[in-house]
């Protein structure tokens, strides 16, 4: 019991620290994690503070949590390659995919490269209990150049919300509602970071597929935070639902009103895509969790694409244009330059 409560303090310590931004427990990357593919095109700093992946033509690279965790905050730094980076794939996520491979979940957030001179893309995703033909992606513009400087991309996952934020700004926020069934990722999951090519579908719909002639790709992570509740084998079962409680009332899992304001700020300015507005995907079908108060319905066309996003981007206009075009015929599926988003997975 004493330890148990020992144990729920340090994590509650954790999680109270992890929130308070720069001050935040940076896991070292051998203490928190270990290389999972990709051999030489890994290369942790000299002091484990930070990590470059690389794509070449051979291969991506990618490393994987030393442990699995059910539930906790888990943040990473990233700064992306720049120039032309059409295909390429930039993932930060969690999954129990080699656990559970018939059943498994995930939390995604994969940054996808561009042409040059257009803006990266950023998606986040979420799969429960094998629920991969329910695909739940949301894309969004960033309101910085992700190429300059390293920016924070950090996943809550709690019994009851799954919570994205970019900079500390939530820009996704699922409530499970027990309509979603199995489809709300709830096993425990380890945490990955991978750089891949995404040629077949990262960069409109695989229009634009990765140029090796600008190889080799690097993504630099740092500032890794790995504050969850760590499943050990033969654990203490009170200290790890104590620690599940306690992932629900730490400030990253709570949304005030103010964050809830800045998160309709983000989304209303950068939001590109969510599966929630899009009506043709799943034949009207609509998730349960999603955007009860319709509120921003309006911003969207029938096939999840925003309306207002409007970027410098060249690209991005054209494809706007497209899309008006396609509104404008009243065509009755979705504009060509995103196909049905199938599976997203490195493998
Ligand atoms: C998850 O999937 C397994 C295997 O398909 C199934 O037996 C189980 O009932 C599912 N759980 C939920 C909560 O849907
Ligand atoms: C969607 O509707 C079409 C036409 O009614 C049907 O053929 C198709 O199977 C449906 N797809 C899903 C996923 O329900």
């Amino acid at each position: 019991m004493a330890s148990s409560s020992a144990a729920l303090a340090v994590l509650m310590l954790s999680w109270a620290a992890a929130l308070a931004a720069a001050s935040s427990p940076v896991t070292l990357f051998e203490a928190g994690y270990m290389p999972l593919f990709g051999g030489g095109n890994l290369v942790p700093s000299p002091g484990g503070r930070s990590v470059r992946l690389k794509l070449d033509r051979h291969t991506g690279s990618g490393f994987v949590s030393r442990s699995s965790y059910h539930h906790g905050f888990f943040s990473a730094s990233i700064k992306l390659p720049d120039h032309h980076t059409a295909g390429v794939v930039v993932a930060f996520y969690l999954s129990n995919a080699d656990v559970f491979p018939g059943n498994h979940d995930e939390v995604d957030f994969e940054l996808l490269g561009n042409r040059r001179g257009h803006e990266w893309r950023v998606q986040t995703n979420i799969y429960g209990n094998g629920s991969t033909s329910r695909g739940r992606e949301e894309r969004y513009l960033l309101p910085f150049d992700p190429t300059l400087r390293p920016h924070a991309y950090a996943v809550a996952w709690t019994p009851t919300a799954i919570l994205f934020y970019v900079d500390g700004t939530p820009i996704r926020e699922v409530v499970r509602v027990p309509a979603m069934g199995g489809d709300f990722p709830s096993k425990p999951m380890s945490v990955y970071a991978t750089i891949w090519d995404g040629s077949a579908w990262a960069t409109e719909g695989g229009r634009y597929k990765v140029d090796y002639a600008f190889a080799p790709f690097a993504a630099d992570f740092s500032s890794l935070v790995l504050s969850g509740c760590p499943v050990a084998g033969g654990g203490d079962d009170l200290a790890a639902a104590e620690c599940q409680v306690a992932t629900m009332t730490a400030d990253c899992a709570v949304m005030t009103p103010a964050k809830r304001a800045a998160m309709r700020r983000f989304r209303r300015r950068y939001l590109l895509y969510t599966v929630c507005h899009d009506m043709y995907r799943y034949n009207g079908t609509v998730f349960p969790e999603c955007d009860a108060d319709g509120s921003e319905r309006d911003d969207f066309h029938k096939w999840g694409e925003s309306k207002r996003v409007s970027p410098s981007s060249r690209g991005y206009k054209q494809q706007q244009q497209r899309a008006d075009k396609a509104v404008a015929v009243a065509a009755p599926g979705r504009p060509d330059t995103w196909p049905t988003v199938g599976t997203l997975r490195v493998d």
